[in-house]
């Protein structure tokens, strides 16, 4: 298979790629040559910035394009532009963000999406994130109509995740008996969903090679897995010895803990749904997820010897409880 990768240098794009050409495929990758230098030198690199011309798109034909990088809906119309028709499949990387009411649980994907109170916004932000994904949708199902498929991923971990929220906890865990008692957010029994990069890059690889269409919602596991389930999994692979104190929700908001970014992966209660979406057509369609433990594992040990991102990499906020912090509100639970 010849395959167009818009992005491919830095997370799911990285491991999309990686399996591609493991897979004996051609791979073609359009980037602006600024993150993972020297990746795939075997690949065909279009250097472009897709906020420009895209003349480098003018000749080739590929059985399948997907595209990791598409924020805006300009971006999908200059890329089906471009291609004019060049192109098998189109898949558009999409965000469960895209959901009017993404804390409903068990949303499947015909729920209503988000619209954009200005739909001629073009600034990202996380509020303008998930209508801009629901726009670019529109745009893909425009201009590669009959032969796009759309994926939405929830959380999306694992080795070379950019993010740190994740990789926060794995960190947090190998830190071991000297980190002390783990500060383990609200309630036990809440549903916890993500997806290993390398998990969705295999589905979607999957479905370029198979030729599907259609709209799919991209997370994990298989069953689903508790915040207990979670942690509990991740002391054990690391071998963590120290207890967890499950603090409640109302205290953590209480004390000003920030969900999702200051304690990853924590959502109170009415936000919860965003952990609960429906994946049942993804793995009707071949989702496997590989077991939490290696996802653990994996992701630590990449942690550990990765480089520091490059002086002129994008600022990223700031994620995760420092352990001054984690003690001082581990302390003021006890005491309460
Ligand atoms: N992370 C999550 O938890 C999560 C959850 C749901 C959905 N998603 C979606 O998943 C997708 C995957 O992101 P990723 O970072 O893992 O993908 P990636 O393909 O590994 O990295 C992004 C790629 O896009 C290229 N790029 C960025 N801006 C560009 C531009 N203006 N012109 C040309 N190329 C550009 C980058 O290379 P250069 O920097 O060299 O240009 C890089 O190769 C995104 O669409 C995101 O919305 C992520």
């Amino acid at each position: 298979m010849k395959l167009l990768v818009l992005g491919g240098t830095r997370f799911l794009g990285r491991h999309l790629v990686q399996q591609a050409l493991d897979a004996g495929h051609e791979v073609t990758l359009l980037h602006r040559g600024r993150s993972g230098p020297g990746l795939f030198p075997q690949a065909e690199h279009l250097v472009a910035d897709r906020n420009g011309d895209l003349g480098v798109l003018a000749h080739g034909h590929w059985d399948a394009a997907i595209d990791t990088s598409a924020y805006v809906p300009r971006h999908v119309h200059t890329v089906a532009a471009a291609l004019a028709g060049r192109v098998g499949q189109y898949q558009l990387v999409s965000t469960i963000s895209v959901y009017a009411d993404p804390n409903a649980p068990g949303t499947t994907e015909d729920a209503p999406l988000a619209a954009l109170a200005d739909p001629q916004a073009e600034a990202v932000t996380g509020d303008t994130y998930g209508g801009l994904k629901a726009l670019c949708e529109a745009a893909a199902m425009e201009g590669f109509e009959g032969r796009c498929l759309v994926s939405r991923p929830g959380l999306i971990v694992g080795p070379h995740d950019p993010t740190g929220r994740f990789t926060w906890w794995v960190q947090r865990m190998a830190r071991g008996a000297a980190g002390g008692p783990v500060l383990a957010p609200g309630e036990p029994e809440a549903q916890v969903q993500f997806i290993d990069a390398r998990d969705a890059a295999a589905w979607m690889l999957r479905q370029a090679e198979q030729g599907h269409v259609g709209t799919f919602n991209l997370s994990g596991p298989e069953e689903p897995l508790t915040m207990r389930g979670l942690l509990d999994s991740a002391r054990t692979a690391l071998g963590n010895p120290a207890p967890l104190v499950w603090v409640d929700e109302d205290f953590l908001l209480a004390q000003g803990v920030g969900p999702w970014m200051e304690l990853p992966l924590w959502l109170p209660r009415a936000q919860g749904g965003l952990l609960q979406v429906d994946i049942t057509r993804a793995l009707d369609t071949g989702l496997v997820c590989r077991p939490l433990a290696q996802t653990v594992l994996d992701t630590a040990a990449w942690a550990a010897s990765a480089p520091p991102a490059p002086a002129d990499a994008p600022p990223r906020p700031a994620v995760g409880l420092a352990p001054e912090r984690e003690a001082a509100l581990l302390a003021a639970w006890q005491a309460r």
